[in-house]
């Protein structure tokens, strides 16, 4: 078998991986596409360097095995080992410093969207054009696409690192820091992103969904984010939001329109309009809530939101459909 099939077929198998709402090679926005390119062009550059060093060895292995003469056993080395590589590596070094700039970019002066990072979720504030006060939101960057939004990245405690792969690059989110970043989305869709510096024992469960909406869709977005709570339309509902006060859950989350309003923990107004519960790590089901109500140490451990095994399972459950209507 020719040396380089295994090589090529998993290169085949790797690259067919790297699709998805997670993936730098399925761009969808301005800087994505920039860096993809980049890998594209280091990937290309990289396959001709390597066939044309097994061309290299097979030519002087198996059709041409002779001894050089000293002379020319130099000039190879200075042409082949110094000046090919020089021109090479220099070429890619200012393709690479080139696209830098715009990775710097600044937003367009519209939104700008403040991330924080917590143990382990994300606490997220949009500030449209001309706020006063940020609309807060939780565990979820929804972005117009077609803009570049202004992106600002701090921490709580300790550093965390803010990445959507299909949308930009990475940028670190310090304590007692401000750092920035833009992004300009171009493609509407579902993407993922992940905290990319590990920050304790549940780094890998801290993610969040990053979503790109139509300017139309996301001005109507921000319209609903930007009210109060909807008020519980049931029986159980009604039960679990007397529940939830009685249990003195609004001492650390808020919920806009209600007595709740906790700055500890993720902002509850519209939980269940989001795709996910505890930062990318459950889905947003009225199940998952009370399990996650129940012993939240066992979803993510280390979490700072306490457990209420000790209550009984309908009120429980109750309280999961209270959480379950705050769309
Ligand atoms: Cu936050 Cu890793």
């Amino acid at each position: 078998m020719w040396p380089g099939g295994p090589v090529l077929i998993c290169a085949i198998l790797v690259l067919a991986g790297c699709d998805g709402p997670q993936s730098v090679l399925a761009p969808g926005g301005e800087d994505a596409f920039v860096l993809a390119n980049l890998f594209w062009f280091l990937l290309a550059g990289a396959v001709v360097l390597w066939c044309a060093m097994n061309g290299l060895m097979f030519y002087v292995t198996r059709i041409n095995p002779r001894e050089l003469s000293e002379r020319g056993a130099q000039a190879l080395i200075l042409w082949g080992g110094i000046a090919f590589p020089t021109v090479v590596l220099a070429g890619l070094l200012f393709y690479a410093l080139s696209i830098m700039p715009e990775q710097r970019a600044e937003g367009d002066g519209g939104l700008r969207v403040e991330v924080t990072g917590e143990q382990w979720w994300w606490r997220v504030a949009y500030w449209p054009e001309g706020a006063d006060e940020p609309i807060i939101s939780a565990n979820e960057v929804r972005l117009p696409a077609g803009s570049r939004s202004e992106i600002t990245l701090e921490a709580d405690k300790v550093i965390h690192s803010f990445w959507v792969p299909s949308l930009g690059g990475k940028t670190d989110m310090i304590p007692g820091r401000t750092n920035r970043m833009s992004l300009a989305p171009t493609v509407p869709g579902l993407y993922r992103g992940q905290c990319a510096e590990y920050c304790g024992e549940s780094h890998a469960k801290m993610a969040f969904t990053a979503e790109v909406l139509t300017p139309e869709d996301f001005a109507a977005w921000l319209d609903a984010e930007a009210g109060p709570a909807v008020p519980p339309d049931t029986a159980l509902a009604r039960e679990g939001r007397a529940a939830f006060f009685a249990e003195g859950c609004g001492a650390c989350h808020a919920i806009r329109g209600t007595p709740a309003h906790g700055r500890v923990g993720p902002d509850l107004t519209h939980l269940a309009s989001r795709a996910t519960l505890a930062a990318g790590t459950l889905p947003m089901t009225g199940e998952a809530l009370a399990r996650w109500i129940t012993a939240p140490e066992s979803v993510k451990p280390g979490a700072l939101m306490p457990g209420y095994d000790h209550l009984p399972p309908e009120r429980i459950a109750a309280m999961a459909a209270y959480l379950e209507g705050l769309e």
